[in-house]
């Protein structure tokens, strides 16, 4: 007996230490390592899926329409994904480089798509039947990804989610007045209980993203979600889980593991209280997160490439969504971008994945973007623009002991005041005194974006 509740008090000592509790906060040391496989990662696919597939115009319709519960169940009635084919979205994601996802178990609608014991609107009372999470899990594991749930905090379904600024009924007074009388404590306990399923049902689930709050009148935020409470919850069911910063718990210490600016790219590493922080940025390739048939403005590869080295050369990840159609498919736009992407990660990659700000010391040149590798000592410069024959690094020289094109290992020839590469007889010492010159061909390499691969002298 008494072995027994020493065994306990040891295992909720161990959920506690392993991601900090106020009583016992995580070391800077044991946050790094439970986080490092999500920093090594760098690239992530964020899938957004429901009945707002079929309306096809952007996952908010029911808000924004201001639409009846009625009026919803139209989607729900004819939601049946026939092609939806789990290991086909997986290939897509790792063929992208993806080593991690993160998929909708809920959105703001209250539609789920696990078979949860705590409602029946859910996938397997739809027309299609089936629970949607459980085979998309287990194609990602077997293609080697990382599995995250996206769970909304907010609930546009329940019976006793108050009416608030988001609510889709919040213009209609009569309803409004008739919903006085619901009880979010209700609605918390049905959160609580979800996400519970969520965490217990599916093996080790590594990143959570819940979303979102908005504190203040008629809002909701850490007193209206329990917030606290449900943090110690979900980090005694997964030790080891990485949570996002949308529990409004920002100044609460272990309150959020890693900030999320969302579709914007912040302008350098994000900070909080002036000391730089993991960070995520999540971005669609269009504008909308749910399928938007009618959305056009698609970002182009090149786009897309940038976007994810520029995060992480400030330090960031990037978890890029798409928003699977109805049928169950990615369509044309969503594979085209992702196959772009794939085919310069194939080549790539090692510019990426445990990739992070360059030192400061390393200024960045004009037009390029530095990431760098910590463990490899090795710096890599994403050249946007092609320049004519030469790159010259201002501050690079006697850095620098081999260079080359990353995409294909071609020596990348340069000359150093006084070195011994000088592009031509005569040339020679000419550099400047801090400056690294490297000399390229003129005609861009065929990558979208091409990379150099500079060994650093070991110091
Ligand atoms: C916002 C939106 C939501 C989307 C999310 C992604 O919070 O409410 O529609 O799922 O951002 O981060």
């Amino acid at each position: 007996m008494f072995r027994a509740f020493l065994a306990c008090i040891c295992l909720l000592g161990l959920a506690a230490a392993a991601a900090g509790s106020p009583a016992q906060p995580e070391t800077e040391a044991a946050k790094k390592a439970r986080m490092e496989w999500w920093t090594e990662a760098r690239l992530g696919m964020f899938i957004h899926w429901g009945l707002y597939t079929l309306p096809a115009r952007h996952e908010w319709v029911k808000s924004r329409e201001r639409m009846t519960d009625e009026a919803y169940a139209r989607y729900f009635d004819r939601f049946d994904p026939d092609l939806y084919n789990p290991r086909e979205w997986a290939r897509a994601a790792r063929m992208a480089g993806m080593k991690y996802f993160v998929v909708t178990t809920k959105h703001h609608d209250g539609f789920c798509l696990w078979d949860s014991k705590l409602t029946d609107y859910q996938a397997t009372r739809t027309p299609y039947g089936k629970d949607l999470i459980k085979p998309l899990i287990e194609a990602m594991r077997a293609e080697g990804l990382r599995v995250g749930f996206y769970h909304s905090l907010l609930d546009w379904h329940h019976p006793e989610y108050t009416i608030d600024m988001h609510h889709p009924m919040r213009d209609d007074e009569a309803f409004v007045e008739k919903a006085r009388t619901r009880d979010l404590a209700k609605y918390d306990d049905y959160l609580f209980g979800q996400i519970k399923e969520l965490l217990t049902d599916y093996g080790r689930i590594d990143t959570l993203f819940l979303d979102f709050s908005f504190p203040g009148p008629n809002g909701k935020g850490r007193n209206e979600w329990k917030s606290e409470r449900l943090l110690a919850m979900i980090r005694e069911l997964q030790p080891g889980i990485i949570i996002n910063d949308r529990l409004d718990l920002l100044d609460i210490p272990g309150g959020w593991d890693y900030r999320t600016p969302e579709q914007f790219m912040p302008r350098e590493w994000v900070s909080v209280d002036g000391r730089p922080v993991p960070w995520e940025t999540c971005q669609t390739f269009s504008g909308s997160w749910g399928y938007d048939r009618d959305e056009s403005t698609w970002k182009s590869v090149p786009q897309l490439i940038v976007m994810l080295a520029e995060t992480v050369s400030k330090g960031g990840n990037l978890l890029l969504n798409v928003g699977p159609t109805a049928r169950g498919t990615f369509d044309e736009r969503a594979l085209g971008r992702l196959q772009g992407i794939g085919t310069w990660m194939d080549r790539n990659g090692r510019a990426i994945y445990g990739c992070t700000q360059a030192p400061p010391e390393f200024p960045k040149p004009a037009n390029c973007l530095l990431t760098y590798n910590p463990k490899t000592g090795r710096l890599y410069v994403h050249v946007l623009e092609w320049p004519l024959g030469v790159l010259a690094l201002d501050g690079f020289a006697g850095r620098v002991e081999y260079a080359q094109l990353l995409h294909d290992a071609s020596e990348v020839t340069f000359a150093e005041k006084g070195g011994e590469t000088g592009f031509m007889p005569g040339s020679r010492g000419r550099e400047r005194e801090n400056t690294l010159t490297l000399r390229l061909p003129v005609r861009k390499p065929d990558v979208e974006v091409p990379v150099i691969e500079l060994f650093l002298k070991r110091r």
